[in-house]
């Protein structure tokens, strides 16, 4: 799949089969992460890899709109190291960024993924805080959870001309 497929086709999954996700493709979507573009080559980010039932379980507790965490095989929290953002504001940027490479390299591994929000809610944040022993400058930006896909959502074609203006508004 091309990258350009792989942007036109990805959908949020919410649902996942029994089928483990492999180690090397946990990998593969970390170095894509990890390639995502940074403001001022920051490299905020870090990542929490979770397997662990209890802990998936806990997610989906904290963040009311994670329900499908508890059911993924795993789950990986997208965090940035605040001590390294050179101008405030960044790091949401940087591993936003991040995030949607890890959605594009599960795509283009027919694996299934969604972006749940734990960033800006404080309650979220502080929970995912608390429950992975993140210290207080290491801040979740999401969870996202990962399987292979028992739902097929079918690509939606989102092209809006007026979203588009030349030269000026
Ligand atoms: C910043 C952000 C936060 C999101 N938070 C959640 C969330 O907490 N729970 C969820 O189920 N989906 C979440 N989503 C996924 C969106 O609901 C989804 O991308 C949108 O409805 C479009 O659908 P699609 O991803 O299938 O194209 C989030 C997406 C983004 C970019």
């Amino acid at each position: 799949m091309d990258a350009t497929e792989a942007i036109l086709s990805r959908r949020s999954i919410r649902k996942y089969d029994k089928e483990p996700v492999s180690d090397g493709d946990v990998e593969a979507l970390l170095n894509a992460a990890m390639h995502a573009p940074s403001a001022v080559n920051e490299r905020p980010w870090h990542f929490v890899v979770i397997k662990d039932r209890k802990t998936l379980e806990a997610i989906s507790q904290i963040s009311p709109t994670a329900p499908m965490v508890k059911y993924a095989p795993i789950a990986i929290v997208v965090c940035a190291d605040t001590t390294l953002e050179k101008f405030p504001g960044l790091w949401p940027l940087d591993c936003a960024a991040a995030t949607e490479n890890i959605l594009l390299a599960a795509t283009a591994r027919r694996l299934g993924a969604v972006w749940t929000a734990v960033y800006p809610f404080d309650e979220r944040v502080e929970g995912v805080q608390k429950l992975l022993g993140l210290p207080a400058h290491i801040v979740p930006l999401c969870v996202v959870p990962v399987g292979h896909p028992a739902e097929t959502p079918a690509p939606v074609d989102r092209f809006d001309r007026a979203c588009i203006h030349q030269e000026a508004w």
